[in-house]
């Protein structure tokens, strides 16, 4: 049976704006509202370190504005470990994080930082908090996935999305079996896939039509979108190209 395919809307990059010129506008709690009234099935926001677009008020506001769960995405740290226990999100993705990077460049070490790792996850879970890693599509981060205790796995898609646009059509497909094996081992395994990093309406489709795909989380794209066509008619569009994927079983 091919499962629902979730949007989880990243609205990092409307604070971008916003914080561009330090005032309150465009401000994230809107277009949270705007993906709660089209449709989308989720609200994701990453709290950096170096709080370069979403702020700690942001995430209360947000909560409050939307039924939507908030899946905040986080670094493996005490402080953000504390911050995800006072505003219990419906769900916590953590991922790799450096201050000197534009966006988050590759999957979570998760077999390299288990130790690290281990009581963060423990804790969230106790605390009622869904846990996801950002991990790449490899057999070894999703077994360490799995003894960790992570309920969901979130594979990069960053690797594809650039085979992509470079034209290299055969690192493209590699990439795109490579995600679609480890999400059917993953479903083997009891732990829920999702993907995303660096998808646009151009490759959406392949990845939407892995039929193990639980949920997609869209970001930049969307809000880039949105600057010609409204955040309403972005989503809208990502939408359909999704849920056109999954009729068409993966056939183009
Ligand atoms: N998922 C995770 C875990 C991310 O860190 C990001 C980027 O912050 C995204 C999804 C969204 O990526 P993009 O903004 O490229 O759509």
């Amino acid at each position: 049976m091919i499962r629902p395919l979730r949007l989880g809307v990243n609205i990092d990059h409307v604070a971008t704006i916003r914080n561009a010129r330090g005032g309150d506008h465009p401000d994230p709690v809107r277009a949270a509202q705007i993906v709660a009234q089209v449709g989308g099935d989720g609200i994701t926001a990453h709290l950096r370190e170096d709080r370069r677009h979403i702020r700690d008020d942001d995430l209360k506001r947000i909560q409050a504005a939307t039924n939507l769960p908030l899946n905040l995405e986080m670094a493996a740290t005490e402080e953000m470990l504390a911050i995800a226990l006072a505003h219990k999100p419906h769900a916590a993705c953590i991922v790799p994080e450096k201050r000197e990077e534009r966006t988050t460049e590759g999957g979570l070490d998760a077999a390299g930082l288990h130790n690290q790792l281990a009581p963060i996850v423990w804790k969230l879970r106790d605390n009622g908090i869904r846990v996801s890693l950002f991990i790449e599509a490899s057999e070894r981060q999703l077994e360490t996935a799995q003894r960790l205790g992570a309920e969901v796995v979130e594979f990069h898609t960053g690797e594809y999305a650039h085979a992509g646009l470079d034209g290299d059509a055969e690192r493209e497909m590699r990439e795109l079996d490579r995600i679609a094996r480890m999400a059917a081992l993953a479903v083997d395994m009891g732990v829920e896939p999702h993907a995303g990093h660096g998808l646009t309406y151009e490759n959406v489709k392949p990845i939407a039509a892995i039929a193990q795909l639980a949920e997609l989380n869209i970001g930049h794209y969307l809000v880039g979108e949105a600057v010609f066509v409204g955040l309403e008619e972005a989503v809208r569009r990502m939408r359909t190209l999704m849920d056109e994927a999954r009729d068409q079983g993966g056939k183009p």
